[in-house]
């Protein structure tokens, strides 16, 4: 018996030295963590339990069978993040690179297949020199095992991708269908095809990092959602971004005890300059209106024009869309909008409000944005918010011109309720454009056609730029001081907490990709 115990201790600590002492000195030497350290500091204390440490692969090619790894390259289990049960894989680096086999593959599966039936969030740690080389064909096989169930799992369960070291070829798109990618800086990398093979192919001299690391991921192609410094910051933000969460999409998040003390906000009268063309950040009305220092900013610096992230409002978690004045007017173009628009499918599937802050001058003009599907990429917004069936609530802040109103949670696609700060403007475009066109020919018959203009422009906006005509046919709910707008938020998605819509029963719709 004591044999059988002292075997059982022999392989468990052979488990946890993944593929030995060595090659995880290499790993910290590269200020990463070993996936058995990521896990540990991702889960609460104590609550991390391992599935499948006994597992080893099953190749005999290239002398493999004498190459064997307890848990072959990955570790899977569950535990707790702020007491909510999730699944985790986290892939070891010091076992063959991390490479992916059919028996790592397995294990993966496993766990999300638990996560499904369960009910519970899966967080995948990303660290991986891609396929298992001496596999071949099973390797690939055992990616699509999971990028199948990574698209049987969407909208059901919260799927995040940390991407913690390499993450190439086939890889990427695991975390590609998840909700949510996370990259750390300097030290990981996600490409389809590396540098080598660029150079070959488009005789372009690029670095990994200038490719595809987080940075290049954060600002250029907005694959990734987040990037932090290192490896402690990048799990931080995982554990942040569960706790705004449901376990699942029948679920809603928890409601956080909050005690209502401060629901005038003073500082919110101040932040709309009176000159419409000046910009303001619009940062300073978020956090004006939520819960102090709750909000979670997803995409921080890609398509700066438009700002989008959870909060919390009185404890409640809610997902927020808002144009930014402080890049491109906050314009919706190519970019703002397919952001906006996964966003409010993400909060849409989890049952997470929607507050939508509106100041848009209208849609980028330009060839580069109509070559570049514009129509189709707007239409994306239009359609994602127009399906969201979760409470949707607008406040208007100051321009809300042309199409782009309609886009922007406006009445009319289905948004609950619709409030405007007593500066929005409200019309088909800007009083100065709007009264050379409409008045074109008595300006310029005019014997001073500057001073005819500005009349002109004057009766437009006396008419238009203000939120009483759209108040007056109940476009908007209700016109309010910016300083009462928390406490008016805080009642509105109370009071559509139980909000329910039925959707006429199809396979799915045809959203504009
Ligand atoms: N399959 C099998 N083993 C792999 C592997 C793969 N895809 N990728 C890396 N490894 C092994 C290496 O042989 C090495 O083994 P060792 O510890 O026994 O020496 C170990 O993982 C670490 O790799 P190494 O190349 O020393 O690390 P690095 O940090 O210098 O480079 C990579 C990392 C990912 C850039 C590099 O390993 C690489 O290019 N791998 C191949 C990527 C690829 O083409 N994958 C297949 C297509 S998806």
């Amino acid at each position: 018996k004591k044999d059988k115990i002292s075997k059982l201790n022999e392989l468990n600590a052979k488990t946890h030295l993944g593929g030995g002492q060595k090659r995880i000195d290499k790993q910290h030497a590269k200020k990463k963590l070993t996936a058995r350290e990521r896990v540990s500091y991702l889960m609460d204390e104590g609550s991390f339990e391992e599935i499948g440490a006994l597992v080893t692969h099953r190749t005999t090619d290239f002398g493999m069978e004498n190459e064997i790894y307890y848990g072959d390259g990955v570790i899977t289990g569950y535990g707790t993040v702020h007491g909510k049960l999730v699944y985790v894989y986290a892939q070891d680096f010091t076992v063959f690179g991390g490479a992916l086999s059919e028996t790592h593959a397995e294990k993966i599966c496993k766990i999300m297949d638990l996560a499904v039936k369960v009910g519970a969030p899966i967080i995948g740690l990303n660290d991986s020199g891609g396929a298992r080389i001496q596999e071949g064909v099973r390797s690939l096989g055992g990616y699509a095992d999971i990028f199948f169930r990574n698209v049987q799992a969407s909208g059901v369960i919260p799927q995040i991708s940390a991407i913690m070291g390499p993450c190439a070829g086939g890889a990427v798109y695991s975390p590609a269908m998840t909700d949510f990618t996370f990259m750390v800086e300097n030290t990981s990398y996600m490409f389809v095809t590396g540098p080598n093979v660029v150079r070959t192919v488009t005789n372009e001299e690029v670095s990994s990092e200038d490719l595809g690391g987080a940075q290049t991921h954060a600002s250029k192609s907005g694959v990734a959602h987040k990037t932090s410094a290192n490896d402690v910051e990048c799990l931080e933000d995982v554990k942040k971004i569960i706790s705004y969460l449901p376990q699942n999409n029948t679920e809603t998040p928890k409601l956080l005890d909050y005690t209502l003390n401060d629901e005038i906000r003073e500082v919110l009268s101040d932040i709309v300059p009176d000159n419409p063309n000046k910009p303001y950040d619009m940062h300073q009305v978020i956090s004006g209106i939520i819960d102090t220092d709750s909000f979670f900013e997803i995409h921080k610096d890609y398509a700066e024009n438009i700002i989008v992230g959870f909060a919390r409002l009185g404890g409640r978690s809610i997902g927020i869309i808002a144009n930014q004045p402080m890049f491109l007017a906050g314009v919706l173009d190519v970019n703002s909008s397919k952001k906006a628009a996964r966003f409010t499918r993400f909060c849409d599937c989890f049952n997470i409000p929607l507050l939508v802050l509106v100041d848009v001058p209208g849609f980028l003009p330009g060839t580069d944005q109509e070559w570049n599907g514009i129509i189709v990429h707007g239409a994306k917004l239009l359609y994602a918010l127009s399906e969201a069936t979760v409470p949707r609530v607008t406040v208007i802040t100051r321009k809300a011109y042309g199409g782009a109103y309609d886009v922007m949670n406006s009445k009319h696609i289905g948004a609950d309720m619709n409030f405007a700060w007593p500066g929005a403007e409200i019309a088909v475009m800007g009083a100065k454009g709007a009264a050379e066109i409409i008045f074109k020919k008595e300006i310029q018959d005019s014997e001073d056609p500057e001073q005819k203009w500005k009349e002109k422009e004057a009766e437009y906006a006396d008419k238009f730029a203000h939120p009483y005509r759209a108040a007056r046919r109940g476009f908007i709910d209700e016109v309010i001081l910016p300083k009462n707008t928390r406490r008016k938020l805080i009642k509105a998605f109370s009071m559509l907490e139980d909000k329910k819509v039925d959707i006429p029963k199809r396979k799915h719709g045809n959203i504009p990709l």
